[in-house]
């Protein structure tokens, strides 16, 4: 098994981003992981469209998006205009995620459906053969550097289970405190796209992080 690796744009360095975006861009990554924070779904705010749409023009792997924010959908539009491949929202900030997963698909992006720790697999179960993707957060979403919650690897397990059982061609991407350690675990259980901020951009040589775990 191998991994697909969507590094945190979050842990890069703000004062050069371009530096960091040419290291994304001539690296192994699959694609750029974007947290959207609005200081009220999450206690933190990191960056919105104006910052992003210069990430966009300099970044050449696709974007994954993933929205910490209430009322998700009013940033379809801007989320769509950044080119983004994967829009992800989280299934604690969405009444109806059914017509929601529906909108993002007829614009052109994958539809994900992110849940918090405390959130169980199951209640995807009726939505799941709709979904392109389930982001499985491994910490309290918020921040970076973050210490990995153990119990996540039974929900990548739990969620491989209704999958296969549904049919469903849902990738299984996992964010939050992952290293080569703890891909390691999550690869076993059969995840499909690691996300690594601090494991990647604080390391001495990021590329060869983001190739060890692409080859977890
Ligand atoms: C946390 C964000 C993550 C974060 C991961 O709320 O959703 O994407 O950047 O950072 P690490 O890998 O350092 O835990
Ligand atoms: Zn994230």
């Amino acid at each position: 098994m191998s991994q697909m690796v969507s590094p945190s744009l979050l842990s890069a360095n703000f004062g050069n981003l371009q530096e960091d975006l040419d290291m994304i861009n001539a690296s192994a990554a699959d694609w750029l992981h974007i947290d959207i924070m609005d200081g009220n779904f999450v206690p933190n705010i990191s960056f919105g469209p104006p910052v992003l749409q210069y990430v966009a023009k300099l970044c050449s792997k696709p974007l994954d998006v993933h929205l910490m924010v209430m009322n998700p959908m009013n940033y379809l539009d801007a989320v769509k205009a950044l080119g983004a491949r994967v829009m992800n929202i989280h299934y604690e900030a969405e009444i109806h995620l059914h017509r929601a997963i529906m909108k993002i698909k007829d614009e052109g992006m994958m539809a994900g459906v992110t849940l918090n720790p405390s959130t169980p697999v199951v209640m995807l179960k009726d939505i799941i053969a709709d979904l392109d993707l389930v982001l499985l957060m491994s910490v309290n979403p918020g921040f970076g550097g973050q210490k990995f919650i153990p119990n996540t690897v039974n929900k990548v397990r739990e969620l491989r289970e209704l999958i296969d059982a549904t049919g469903s061609k849902a990738l299984i991407e996992v964010d939050g405190g992952v290293n080569a350690e703890t891909g390691r675990l999550l690869a076993d259980a059969g995840s499909d796209v690691l996300v690594a901020g601090n494991a990647v951009f604080k390391a001495p040589d990021p590329q060869a992080v983001i190739s060890e775990l692409r080859a977890l």
